[in-house]
């Protein structure tokens, strides 16, 4: 299933001892969870990422800090600030996706549908592009 970059709002479940957010695969997120990684450690401004998927659907959230995530996809860049525990970005397809970790504090965790798989990556951006440009051909041939 490949949907655009898009942001999730989570129910928060708030009182005088704070707040908690549940997450449940297949529920509030649409994919089974197989895997969770977090990042952490950060310099301030830091910036990591660099690379696309071809497969992997993933929703990032910063339970911590801020968090600038830009996207690139069918030629248009986005921009999502994660700076809320509250907020998960979806991430699917092919979006080459840069994260910059504006507060030293930022812990970015993140939900996987598919254990790690190097071969998954696209960590060269004009073999990106090349993907991109060979998906787009196909869908409008497949239009026409
Ligand atoms: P890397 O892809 O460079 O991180 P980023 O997305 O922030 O640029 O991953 C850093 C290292 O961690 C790299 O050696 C691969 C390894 N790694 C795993 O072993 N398992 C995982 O689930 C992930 C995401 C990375």
């Amino acid at each position: 299933m490949k949907e655009n970059p898009h942001l999730i709002i989570f129910n928060e479940n708030k009182d005088t001892r704070g707040c908690l957010v549940a997450i449940e695969g297949g529920n509030n997120i649409p994919f089974e969870i197989a895997r969770v990684y977090y990042i952490y450690n950060t310099p301030q401004n830091i910036e990591r990422g660099f690379h696309a998927h071809r497969n992997l659907m993933q929703v990032l959230i910063a339970v911590n800090g801020i968090i600038e995530v830009t996207c690139e996809y069918h030629g248009q860049k986005s921009f999502y600030l994660l700076d809320s525990p509250k907020k998960g970005l979806l991430l699917s397809g092919l979006v080459w996706h840069t994260m910059k970790f504006v507060s030293d504090d930022s812990i970015l965790m993140v939900l996987a549908d598919t254990y790690y798989d190097e071969s998954d990556y696209v960590r060269n951006y004009n073999d990106f592009i090349t993907l991109e440009q060979n998906f787009l051909s196909g869908f409008l041939h497949e239009r026409a």
